[in-house]
């Protein structure tokens, strides 16, 4: 929902009739907040509403998702890169964290998507660690690339093709929207000039998605969508996402993480200034290689903290981890509210005089505490909450540039 956009044919007037080749179309209006929020409206060949058949299907570790039984108050690290490939978008996915208004999943599919999925529970956001292809959804085919966001309004039918034979993703799904903060808009609607990206910077679908029974097989044609801790598969007898265009606010967007503004201060600024996306009680900020603070005393490491009102998750995309040992790319750590954090020894000295990072990555400091799932129990560094009074740096290990949060 970042700005007006239009694909394909419609009408000069909605909810007027509008034909092709002689058919008339059937208009779908998809609206948020009831009828108050953004809105697209969609011109069908064949109304998207002959699903014949519904069923029950679970995908355990994603839907239903376990929660671990208990989880004493420490720091955690998840080793994500741990997790298996296999699967495709969705029979990939693994919930590794549940708050009230956010789970975090990671996706590392390797094969070709089966059905599509339509998220019904809030929008979702990709982070594409790795891999590129096209999300292929009810309005066209979206492109992405290595280090795109990818986001994906609630309920909209998709898949994902790989362009390769392996991805790599976080994915959160926030309840009940994702999107850009409010105050990187004018009163007009407009994104400002010192907000951290502009309207250019976000990619919309650029084609329609045409019906190819190559591509799509034959009937029944099979949206997974999700409700809840449950998935329900609906089963259509004629392809339903054949559509000769919409316009509206409501569709996917691509965000590449490189083509956020950071902002750079005399001293060390909050996390606050890399917020790029935000939803109910919760913000994902992106960190990306930059210039640091430039006051001739400044410590660009930032200080141990207590942000007692939020927990923070952070996924390491790229970089020098080279401070945090055990940390590598595809880590994830959550230190939680309750407890304080900062860096490991020896990285706060060692900072002082650092002029630039070229660290990567994405962070979630959310309101509502996380519960870690059974799939973040499998794959997680038990040690980690002690390796900052074990793992103490030899003196001659080299400056990271990772400035760590
Ligand atoms: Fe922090």
């Amino acid at each position: 929902m970042i700005h007006r956009h239009a694909l394909g044919v419609f009408p000069n007037k909605p909810h007027t009739a509008f034909y092709e080749d002689g058919k008339l179309l059937m208009e779908q209006m998809v609206t948020r907040d009831g009828f108050d929020g953004a809105f697209t409206c969609l011109y069908y060949r064949l109304p998207p509403t002959d699903e014949f058949e519904v069923e029950s299907i679970k995908l355990p570790g994603f839907c239903p998702v376990q929660p671990v039984p208990q989880q004493p108050l420490h720091r955690r690290h998840i080793k994500s890169q741990d997790m298996p490939h296999g699967g495709d978008f969705m029979t990939s996915r693994r919930t590794i964290a549940l708050s009230q208004t956010l789970d975090i999943g990671i996706c590392k599919p390797t094969d070709a998507p089966r059905h599509f999925f339509s998220n019904g529970d809030g929008d979702e956001l990709y982070f594409v660690k790795a891999g590129s292809g096209v999300v292929e959804s009810v309005y066209g085919l979206l492109e992405f690339r290595e280090h795109d966001y990818i986001l994906i309004p609630r309920s909209t039918p998709y898949r994902i093709h790989l362009n390769g034979h392996k991805g790599t993703m976080m994915v959160f799904e926030g309840r009940p929207k994702i999107g850009i903060p409010s105050e990187y808009r004018n009163k007009y609607g407009q994104i400002t000039d010192y907000a951290p990206f502009s309207h250019r910077d976000f990619r919309e679908p650029r084609e329609l998605l045409r019906f190819d029974p190559a591509r799509h097989g034959q009937a029944p044609y099979c949206i997974v969508a999700k409700m809840g801790n449950e998935l329900t598969m609906h089963k259509y007898k004629h392809f339903p996402l054949d559509v000769a265009g919409w316009d509206g606010l409501v569709y996917p967007v691509a965000f590449n993480i490189h083509d956020f503004q950071p902002k750079t201060g005399l001293v060390h600024l909050p996390p606050t200034i890399h917020t790029t996306f935000s939803g109910q009680g919760f913000v994902i900020c992106s960190f990306v290689p930059r210039l640091l603070d430039y006051h001739d005393k400044a410590i660009p490491c930032p200080y141990a903290h207590a942000s007692v009102d939020m927990d923070e998750i952070l996924y390491y995309v790229d970089g020098n981890f080279i401070s945090r040992r055990g940390i590598g790319s595809e880590s994830i750590s959550l230190h939680p509210l309750g407890v304080t954090h900062g860096p490991h020894p020896g990285m706060y000295e060692r900072s002082i005089g650092v002029r630039s990072t070229e660290e990567l990555a994405v962070m979630c400091d959310s309101h509502y505490p996380f519960r870690l799932t059974m799939e973040a129990d499998k794959v997680e560094d038990k040690a980690y909450h002690y390796s900052w009074v074990k793992l103490e740096s030899p003196p001659n290990e080299p400056a990271s540039t990772f400035t760590s949060k």
